[in-house]
């Protein structure tokens, strides 16, 4: 029903020549694997180059982030239209480095769903607590208030479009993984949100993607959860190998879970 995704968000990462090697290796060592869908997000400068490497190849290509005006004066931004012009199919959006360094709000956020889905991007949109929120009890009233700060005025039709990754804040590059059932309650409680906004049969096909420290060792035990379809892979996905190594572990846990994702 709900085919796994994983996606690598390569951050600040692999500009350059890398990228293409990156990619190279990751497009021929997924080699039949057609039941995880699988995406790379380099940074904006190697879309273009690094299309030329998986267009014809099941590897699809994302951004990690995008402006919500197509054109115009606004000096660094970059177009929802020209992720198109070089290749991409999808793009990240509210990450929450994003939040974080560049001020993003959900108001922002949701402006930005809007322009990246309303010329046929798939977005990724990001939802997670902070430690002190999470040790506060506070952690459901902020996914609560992010999904609806970005998502209230969405147009019904839009969530088609939209992936959820829940990425608790401080699972982010510590090493230190989210309890598989604390992160598949919070998907449980996203997709009852999804539901009550947008109706229950699309949020039951809506995928939700756990991000924060994901390695080949513990993708296992967080994508057999009923609510987990997937990864958001930052560290890990900047090396082939590991990259590949959670891509076989998704497929194997589909092959074996027919009846969570048909
Ligand atoms: P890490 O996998 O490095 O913890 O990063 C997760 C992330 O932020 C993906 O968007």
């Amino acid at each position: 029903m709900r085919k796994p995704l994983i996606a690598g968000n390569w951050k600040l990462n692999k500009g350059g020549k890398d990228a293409l090697e990156l990619s190279r290796r990751i497009k021929e060592g997924i080699g039949d694997i057609l039941n995880v869908d699988v995406l790379i997000c380099p940074p904006f400068t190697a879309l273009a180059e690094v299309h030329e490497v998986t267009r014809d190849s099941p590897v699809k290509l994302g951004a990690q982030d995008c402006f919500y005006e197509m054109n115009g004066a606004y000096t660094g931004e970059i177009s929802p239209l020209f992720l198109l012009d070089v290749g991409c199919e999808y793009v990240i959006l509210g990450h929450s480095e994003r939040r974080k360094y560049f001020a993003e709000t959900g108001d922002i956020i949701g402006m930005k769903l809007r322009a990246a889905i309303g010329v046929g991007l798939y977005t990724i949109l990001c939802v997670g607590e902070k430690s002190e929120e999470r040790e506060s009890g506070g952690a459901y009233d902020v996914v609560k208030t992010q999904l609806g700060g970005s998502l209230s005025d969405i147009p019904d039709d839009y969530i088609r479009k939209i992936t959820i990754a829940y990425e608790p804040v401080w699972a982010i590059g510590t090493g230190k993984t989210c309890d598989p059932d604390v992160a598949n309650e919070m998907h449980q409680f996203i997709r009852e949100w999804t539901g009550k906004r947008f109706g229950y049969k699309i949020a039951e096909e809506m995928r939700i993607l756990y991000g924060g420290s994901i390695k080949p060792e513990n993708i296992s035990s967080l994508i057999e959860k009923e609510h987990i379809d997937g990864g958001l892979v930052g560290g890990a996905s900047l090396k082939a190998e590991s990259f590949l190594e959670i891509i076989r572990t998704a497929s194997e846990k589909n092959k074996l879970t027919t009846d969570k994702h048909g």
